[in-house]
């Protein structure tokens, strides 16, 4: 296992407010990235997230409300930042593509690759979609509309830079065949390889004359263009964590041979990151990341969430309704990290009501309540190591020991990133304490006077809840830290119940 690790998102395009999509990835990211920090240690992971600032959207959006392109970045990429620290996003560092840090290494590795011939002048005859800023070969579209969005594609002419996307086909197949983990999950990674296998690709345009579009950066050998927003957004992931050197050498802590490297994406950005990405580094003598997960998406009644459906669910007003943590819980347990999902409030609620109302808080709940009405607070002090339970008492504490490794397994074995999974072992523990508890009725066991059972019982029972706390941690930060604040007092309080459920009868 490698020593240091490295996660991505995508940077988001500023065009727009952030939507669930974008804090799906965000999320998931973050929880990769905490539960990595706890086993390889704080300063071994590094999590990236940023901004998209650049290209046609961008001038266009800024163009509507009325500001220069640079305010308007300035004032969106904002509101992403602002909404990653209310969602307990823990990132190290945030890239904006308007950064100088970034636009220098963007014209360095447009100088390396024209140096070398991989990028070439050519004059551009066919079908551009301005508002996807994409070139289309005839073979791919049907009536001059645009594959991807639909809308009337223009004929254009004008002279161009090409990045030699051909050249390297055969090594991507290659690459994509011989690492497995390279690109998952692994119906996406078969979508690639057929892909491959049944186009030839075409060289990629990588400038935009400048009296077309202005925004962006400006070819170093050709100062009439600017770069083509996916050539400059693709180069975030190493700008952001290296340099290259006077020989054109890339350094970088967090792009070296002991960090596994991830990029995590939506499904709809795969190609960008498993085709031209992969080409560029090879061209750059860099390293490839370990892994690009493109997960699925979030749908409204079937239909993608989008600005121009206008069924777009704002996070954080998910997030105020019902909690951070809900609202992080559901995105990871509801759907297969991978597969769509249906976004719906009912499905939170349902999720709400029954996972963290009626399992987990219902059993921190009764547990306290037991440790202060027979034990005034004061956890007995008992080793459960030492004792004999029943069959049941017994089954706890191996799943007790055994939970981390199930989750380590469902986060790094086979393909991993079976977020849902691992909420689920964690829940199997939470279900078979409480169906301990209303086998055993404590109740009775005091009636009885039983009181070394009651005592070995309650024991175990927080200890369940001790290890509940410290695995749900990179899912639920925020609730983890309060149940351990809750166990660390010297005389405990049952407070008041985390989840208390949500009525549905009565209409909000
Ligand atoms: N700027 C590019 C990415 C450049 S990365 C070098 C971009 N930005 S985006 O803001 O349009 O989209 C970012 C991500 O949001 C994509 O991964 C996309 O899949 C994801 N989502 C957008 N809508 C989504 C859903 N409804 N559900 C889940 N994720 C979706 O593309």
């Amino acid at each position: 296992m490698k020593k240091k690790y490295y996660i991505t998102t995508p940077i988001y395009y500023v065009n727009a407010s952030p939507h669930i999509g974008h804090s799906y990835t965000n999320i998931a990211a973050d929880v990769l990235a905490r539960y990595n920090r706890q086993g390889l240690g704080e300063g071994n992971v590094w999590f990236l997230t940023g901004t998209d600032e650049h290209g046609q959207k961008i001038q266009k959006a800024a163009d509507e409300a009325g500001l220069s392109a640079q305010e308007f970045v300035n004032k969106v990429s904002g509101r992403f930042r602002d909404l990653w620290e209310r969602l307990g996003i823990k990132y190290d560092d945030f890239i904006r593509t308007t950064e100088e840090r970034h636009e220098k290494t963007v014209r360095r590795v447009l100088e390396i690759l024209y140096a070398k011939g991989d990028i070439y002048q050519a004059r551009y005859e066919g079908w551009y979609c301005t508002p996807c800023e994409t070139f289309w070969p005839q073979t791919q579209i049907t009536e001059q509309l645009c594959p991807d969005c639909k809308r009337p594609l223009e004929r254009i002419s004008e002279t161009n830079y090409f990045f030699k996307l051909k050249k390297y086909q055969e090594w991507l197949q290659g690459h994509i065949e011989k690492n497995p983990e390279f690109v998952l999950p692994a119906t996406r990674r078969n979508e690639v390889l057929g892909f491959l296998k049944n186009n030839q690709l075409e060289d990629l345009c990588i400038s935009r004359p400048k009296e077309r579009l202005s925004w962006g950066i400006p070819l170093p050998f050709s100062p009439q263009h600017v770069t083509y927003v996916w050539f400059d957004a693709l180069i975030n992931y190493i700008s952001a964590v290296g340099e290259f050197d006077a020989n054109g050498k890339y350094i970088s802590k967090w792009w070296d041979n002991d960090t596994k490297v991830v990029h995590l994406m939506g499904k709809d950005i795969l190609r960008h990151h498993a085709v031209y990405w992969p080409i560029m580094l090879e061209c750059l003598g860099i390293r490839q990341p370990d892994t690009i997960f493109a997960h699925g998406w979030w749908l409204i009644d079937q239909a993608k969430m989008s600005k121009s459906l206008g069924n777009v669910v704002n996070p954080l007003d998910m997030a105020n309704k019902y909690g951070i943590d809900t609202y992080r819980y559901f995105l990871l347990r509801d759907a297969v990290f991978g597969n769509d999902g249906n976004f719906s409030e009912e499905a939170i609620i349902k999720r709400f009501n029954g996972d963290l109302a009626n399992d987990l808080g219902n059993l921190i709940y009764r547990t306290l309540t037991m440790v202060e009405k027979y034990y005034q607070g004061a956890v007995p002090g008992i080793e459960i190591d030492k004792i004999n339970f029943d069959l049941s008492g017994e089954a706890i504490k191996n799943k007790i020991k055994a939970l981390s490794g199930e989750i380590t397994a469902e986060f790094n074995q086979g393909f991993g990133f079976a977020f849902e999974q691992a909420l689920e072992k964690i829940w199997e523990l939470i279900a078979m304490a409480n169906k301990y508890v209303e086998e055993t009725k404590p109740w009775n066991l005091a009636k009885e006077n039983k009181t070394e059972e009651l005592k070995a019982f309650i024991r175990l029972l927080v200890e369940v809840i001790r290890k509940v706390s410290q695995e749900v941690a990179p899912f639920m930060p925020a609730t983890s830290a309060l149940i351990k604040e809750q166990l660390g007092a010297d005389i405990i309080k049952k407070g008041q119940p985390l989840f208390p459920r949500i009525d549905t009868s009565k209409k909000s």
